[in-house]
């Protein structure tokens, strides 16, 4: 589904969900279920590369980083690896970095995990931040966007925060073409889930992950879309044969 004229609001949709709230209710129910489980099917189910890219996707900004003055905000932090991940390049002298979710049980996992780290953690829904204008430099978000119930939406909403110059950087699945593909979409659609339900002992999170997946739009259309809420330089770098993603774009 393509839409580049925004009159229709697409983003996730968890079986069962007829509108936005509907759908923003489900994803975060659904995150705050697997919460306990989270960080060790993250790591099981990627075969432990989760790790590899969060630090790849952070090495990309490590100019921002570096700078005392900046602010970086990782959106849909869940237990905060990835703004972990912002705060080592950074070192404790570098840029000040928030984590922010609407998952609360994923955020106290965050909180128990960041062992006296300088990070601030907010309860805070990605679709309305309670955050004035142009008040970062840098916006990450891993694995989170994807699961938005309005996805142009929350690109506005991160325009609308970053300050004029400041980068936004999107890591999220996806699904590589060809005989690669082929083998991938078997563990993606069927392994996958099995596995995850068996371990999570939550049944509809780990089928809604390829489904949300499948979903989400491809990197041309993406790219679009960041064209349109107002990025530049929008582009989007395949990591591990195109199975995950790095989407950036300048304001
Ligand atoms: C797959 S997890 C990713 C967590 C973490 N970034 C990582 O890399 O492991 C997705 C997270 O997005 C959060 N999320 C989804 N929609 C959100 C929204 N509208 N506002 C804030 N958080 C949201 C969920 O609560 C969940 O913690």
């Amino acid at each position: 589904m393509t839409d580049h004229n925004n009159s229709t609001v697409i983003g996730a949709a968890p079986k069962g969900a007829g509108d936005r709230a509907s759908a923003a209710r489900a994803v975060q129910e659904m995150f705050s279920a697997i919460a306990p489980r989270y960080d060790l099917l993250n790591h099981v189910l990627s075969f432990n590369i989760d790790r590899v890219w969060w630090r790849r996707a952070a090495r990309t900004f490590a100019g921002i980083l570096a700078r005392r003055d900046a602010r970086a905000l990782d959106l849909c932090c869940g237990t905060g690896d990835m703004a972990f991940a912002l705060r080592r390049l950074a070192g404790e002298s570098g840029a000040a970095i928030v984590g922010a979710d609407f998952a609360h049980p994923m955020l106290v996992r965050a909180v128990r995990k960041s062992n006296g780290s300088s990070l601030r953690w907010v309860e805070a829904d990605a679709l309305n931040l309670p955050f004035p204008d142009e008040s970062f430099d840098l916006v990450t978000s891993a694995f989170g966007f994807r699961n938005l119930a309005d996805y142009d939406g929350g690109l506005h909403e991160i325009v609308r925060v970053l300050r004029p110059g400041g980068e936004l950087g999107i890591l999220e699945c996806s699904e590589p073409g060809g005989l690669i593909g082929k083998f991938y979409g078997v563990y993606f659609r069927r392994v996958l889930p099995a596995v995850g339900t068996a371990i999570s002992g939550v049944k509809g999170p780990y089928e809604y992950l390829p489904a949300s997946v499948g979903r989400f739009p491809a990197p041309t259309d993406m790219i679009a879309r960041m064209r349109n809420a107002g990025f530049r330089e929008a582009t989007w770098t395949p990591y591990t044969f195109g199975t995950a993603g790095l989407y950036r774009g300048k304001k």
